[in-house]
Parts: structure tokens; C-alpha cells; sequence
């Protein structure tokens, strides 16, 4: 396919112009005034946390009040942050571990596994493939974990340790229960059948990947952004912030919030399927991360999305005449290639798919 074959330009890491010791950055990191970080006004409010400690055990899922809280932080904010989820915090710890000893290895290591824009797996410096685009102060390593087709070990890191795919996999198989039983809750906020969300992403054949972002401390950090505001394309994304370092806003009207971070919690999100699947009952809200002088900043977001070749459009339960069908269906395959080719570009995806009325 046309030109995602290759970056457009030679990739620079942003953690190497980080450890140069340069107090500046170069022009391609400085955003237009407009985007900077104090560019708008940072309200001071959190988003919900949903205590999932009743749904632990059989997947079962009988709790009203969970999903009265949840439905409404996806009605509301479009994000939550959830405690006794279920995943193991020594897990989330060694994950922590894992990675952050992968992106400080010698450069020539994690240099094997650079990425290139045909699939993005690997260690990669940029998304989007503009040439001439103004990028963000972060690096990443992406990777798929469903389908087992599109699994592979040798796109994985087998570095620091032999542990590192281990822990990885262990986590992704972690990570997949919470979402399904976050799916079970989804569906049954918007008033359908527990199985309603599964089934339009396929089933057993939902698709799962997962980007770590590293963002290194940067020396001029108001004048830039580690990753640029966006709304996250796929289904729901799970994410596993730092645990000492602030960094990730979420949109709320013309502010922006800061979340906090809870010990050993998560942050889960709409993505702009299920916003599409619900008729736009859950928002999929517009996100940014800010970067700072003083630390580097480590996050994993856990994307959980329909089988590629479905066509996802609003649920039929859910169009009325007094409420029609707001989007045209469109795969994830085809969905997907927006934000690999333009980079992150806030909301403007999903309305482009509005329905011409
Ligand atoms: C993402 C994302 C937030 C963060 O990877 O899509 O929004 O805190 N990450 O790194
Ligand atoms: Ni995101």
C-alpha cells in the first residue's frame, strides 16, 4: 500500500537530544503557541475512580452500582481510573522494571528492533508520516498481542532480560481479562446484553496491542508536548501511568485536567470504536501528555479493538428516529490508517466519519 512503506525522514530519538544535554530543542519539537501547554486553562478537577473490587472472581458481572459509575464516567468524561481491578500490582511493578530497563540499554540495542510506519511494531520515535510534521518529545515500542497471527516474539524485545517477553506476555494475558470484563460493564451501561460489546468486535477475534511511551526529561518542556492531544482510534485503551511522574491531561470543555496518579490503578478510556458502536453515548475524549524538566515519564497504553476487517457502525439498538445514526460504518483496518499516516490530530477522525444528513 501507497507510502507507508517508510519514515519520510532519517528518525531522530528524542532520548538521545534529551541526553545530549542541549538546553533547547530543536525547532521540529516546538508547537505553535496554540498547542503549547499553557495554552489553556488546567481545571482543577479528577476523573472518576471506580472501585472494581465486585467483579473480581468469575466474570461474572452483578454489580449495579459498578456499572451505574462506569457508564456515567463514559457518558461524562469519556475516563476512569479503576482500583482492585484484579491485575497483580507485583505484575504492573515488573513491568515497570522490564521496560524502563529496555530504554535505557546503549542505543545500539534498541536500535535492532526500529519500526518502521508499514506496521509500527517496534521501537519507534515518531507517528505520523508528514514530512515536515513538528513531533512530539517521546519515544515508544509498539507491539501486537492479538491475534495470535499477528504475534511475534521476535518483534519483541528480548532485552534486559529473558524476562522481558515473559512478563510482557504475562501481562497481556492479564490485560485481555480486564478488558473483556470491562467490555461486560460497557455494554450493560448502554442498557444491552453483557456479550453486546465482545460481539461487534468479533468475538474471540478481537485484536489487542499495546504502546509503551517513553518520554524523556526535556529542557524547554512549555514550549511542547510528549504526545499530541488525540483521541485514541481503536475500542478501549487501558492505561498504565507512571507512578511517580504527572503527565497525562484529558479535555474537559475548553480545559484541560491533569490526572493524579492513584498507586496501582489504571486508566481506562473510550476509544473512538465504542463511540462510533454506542451512537456516541460514550465519548471518546481528547488526551495530551505534558513533559517536564525534571524526570522522564514511562506509560503503557493497552489498546483492546474490534477484529480488523469488521465494519463498525453505530448499534441498531441504539438509533432511533429521535436519535439517528450519527456515523457511517468503516472497518479498524481502514480506521486505523488515519492516525498512522497524519499522526494525532485531536477528534478530528471520528467527525470526519459524521453521516452527511
Ligand atoms: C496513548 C496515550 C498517554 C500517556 O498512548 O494513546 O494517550 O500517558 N498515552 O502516555
Ligand atoms: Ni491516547
Amino acid at each position: 500500500m501507497d507510502c507507508l512503506q517508510d519514515w519520510p525522514e532519517p528518525v531522530v530519538r528524542v532520548q538521545s537530544l534529551s541526553d545530549s544535554g542541549a538546553n533547547t530543542i530543536p525547532g521540529r519539537y516546538v508547537k505553535p503557541p496554540s498547542d503549547r501547554p499553557s495554552s489553556a486553562p488546567c481545571a482543577d478537577l479528577s476523573i472518576p475512580v471506580v472501585d472494581l473490587a465486585s467483579l473480581a472472581g468469575d466474570g461474572t458481572v452483578d454489580c449495579a452500582a459498578v456499572v451505574q459509575a462506569v457508564s456515567s464516567a463514559c457518558r461524562d468524561w469519556g475516563f476512569f481510573q479503576v482500583v482492585n481491578h484484579g491485575v497483580d500490582p507485583g505484575l504492573m511493578r515488573r513491568m515497570r522494571q522490564v521496560w524502563r530497563g529496555f530504554f535505557h540499554l546503549p542505543m545500539e540495542a534498541k536500535q535492532v528492533y526500529a519500526n518502521s510506519p508499514k506496521t509500527y511494531e517496534g521501537y519507534g520515535s515518531r507517528l505520523g508520516i508528514q514530512k515536515g510534521a513538528i513531533l512530539d518529545w517521546g519515544d515508544y515500542y509498539f507491539l501486537h498481542v492479538l491475534p495470535q497471527s499477528l504475534k511475534s516474539h521476535t518483534k519483541w524485545p528480548a532485552l534486559p532480560s529473558t524476562l522481558s517477553r515473559e512478563t510482557t506476555d504475562e501481562y497481556g494475558h492479564e490485560l485481555i481479562k480486564l478488558c473483556e470484563r470491562v467490555m461486560k460493564v460497557l455494554s450493560l451501561g448502554l442498557g444491552l446484553n453483557a456479550d453486546f460489546l465482545q460481539k461487534a468486535f468479533g468475538g474471540d477475534d478481537a485484536g489487542a496491542c499495546m504502546r509503551v511511551n517513553f518520554y524523556p526529561k526535556c529542557p524547554q518542556p512549555d514550549l511542547t508536548l510528549g504526545l499530541s492531544s488525540h483521541s485514541d482510534p481503536g475500542g478501549i485503551t487501558v492505561l498504565l501511568a507512571d507512578d511517580r511522574v504527572k503527565g497525562l491531561q484529558v479535555r474537559r470543555g475548553d480545559a484541560w485536567v491533569t490526572v493524579q496518579p492513584v498507586p496501582d490503578s489504571f486508566i481506562i478510556n473510550v476509544g473512538d470504536q465504542v463511540q462510533v458502536l454506542s451512537n456516541a453515548t460514550y465519548k471518546s475524549v481528547e488526551h495530551r501528555v505534558v513533559v517536564n524538566s525534571e524526570a522522564e515519564r514511562l506509560s503503557f497504553a493497552f489498546f483492546y479493538n474490534p477484529k480488523s476487517d469488521l465494519l463498525i457502525g453505530p448499534a441498531p439498538e441504539l438509533v432511533t428516529p429521535d436519535r439517528p445514526a450519527l456515523y457511517q460504518p468503516m472497518t479498524f483496518d481502514e480506521y486505523r490508517l488515519y492516525i498512522r499516516r497524519k499522526g494525532p490530530r485531536g477528534k478530528s477522525q471520528v467527525e470526519s466519519l459524521k453521516a452527511a444528513r
